[in-house]
């Protein structure tokens, strides 16, 4: 996490907004915002450096890189390959997955293809956003919704039983102006005009967002422990996707898993789009909570639409 905290109480100097009604709706307290210096990559190497430290992998030992951002430090190269750069992964292939809020599963899920093909033996994927980079700072209706951060995971074949059991990934195209941000891109490049308009910055329609992704999250979640043969009691951790503590209680809700089991630190980072569920694991995992044999389950849904469940034996 960026060092900088950004509480509710300053974002009601800055926006028409209360702490009260963004506890009330969202659940956020504070969140992580970096400073000017900083770009999406830095979060990426520290978090891979621990990373790497923790599996004890050397950079030469990797043999793929997934970046899952939609805050990319430039439109090219892909901030993959500025990671890889920076931590010399010589030995590596690096690329950028672009599925918002679901950026993780889908990059474990990848991973896991790759692996499970014998093509690779170590992959290193990791999430990281700098979402205070494309949110309005005057749009009340996002402004209090995002956070920075990031967190990497490296996967190598499993020696036993445990591993990624299952995953699911799906999109609906058709619902991106949900969920967008419409300037700087080939369709409306970067322009006074665009500048001008706040193209640049996220738009959302929260309701509908907050409709889809309930239903979608739960479908995932139930489809992953279906194909795995496993119910919802089985479950040692459920870790949905930080958007909000409503979405994360009636997604949880849908599929029977009681809030004890339910991973929040939505409260303490906001919505850190594909770096959610990588943080949240990281901190399951180093208070000690994840056992060997721990069934874990990840939910995710974003822009795009996209969404996806992955069901691991840790
Ligand atoms: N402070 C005070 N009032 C506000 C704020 C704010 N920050 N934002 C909106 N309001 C007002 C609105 O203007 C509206 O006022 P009106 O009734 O006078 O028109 C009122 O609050 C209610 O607005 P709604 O949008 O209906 O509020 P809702 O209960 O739907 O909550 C929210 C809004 C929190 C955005 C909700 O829709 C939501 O969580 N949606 C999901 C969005 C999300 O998580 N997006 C992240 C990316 S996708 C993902 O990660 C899954």
């Amino acid at each position: 996490m960026p060092k900088g905290i950004l509480t509710n109480a300053e974002l009601e100097r800055m926006v028409e907004t209360t702490d009260e009604w963004i506890m009330e709706r969202t659940g956020i307290k504070e969140r992580h915002v970096s400073d000017t210096n900083t770009a999406t990559s830095d979060l990426c190497v520290d978090a891979t450096k621990r990373a790497l430290a923790d599996a004890g992998v050397s950079p030469d030992e990797v043999e793929m890189l997934i970046v899952a951002t939609v805050t990319p430090d430039q439109i090219l190269p892909s901030t993959a390959c500025i990671v890889q750069d920076k931590l010399g992964l010589k030995n590596a292939l690096a690329f950028d997955v672009a599925a918002a809020c679901t950026g993780f599963v889908y990059g474990l899920s990848i991973a896991d293809h790759f692996i499970r093909a014998g093509t690779y033996k170590k992959i290193v994927v990791i999430g990281a956003e700098m979402l205070s980079t494309i949110t309005d700072w005057e749009d009340r209706t996002t402004a209090v919704l995002f956070g920075d951060g990031a967190g990497a995971a490296v996967l190598e074949p499993s020696k036993g039983s445990e591993g990624v059991l299952s995953t699911f990934l799906r999109s609906d195209g058709s619902l991106r102006e949900f969920l967008y941000v419409p300037g700087g891109g080939s369709r409306f490049p970067s322009s006074e005009k665009t500048l001008q308009d706040r193209m640049h910055y996220v738009k959302m329609s929260g309701n509908n967002v907050f409709k889809h992704a309930v239903r979608a999250m739960g479908d995932a979640a139930q489809k992953v422990l279906d194909d795995a043969g496993v119910s919802s009691g089985d479950l040692d951790y459920f870790v949905p996707h930080q958007a909000n503590l409503r979405i994360i209680k009636a997604t949880a809700e849908r599929i029977h898993v009681p809030m004890e089991k339910v991973y929040v630190n939505v409260d303490r980072y906001g919505n850190t789009s594909s770096a959610s569920i990588p943080i949240a694991l990281d901190e399951i995992n180093r208070s000690g909570g994840l056992k060997d044999g721990s069934l874990v389950e990840m939910v995710a849904f974003g822009g795009g639409f996209t969404w996806g469940a992955a069901l691991l034996r840790w």
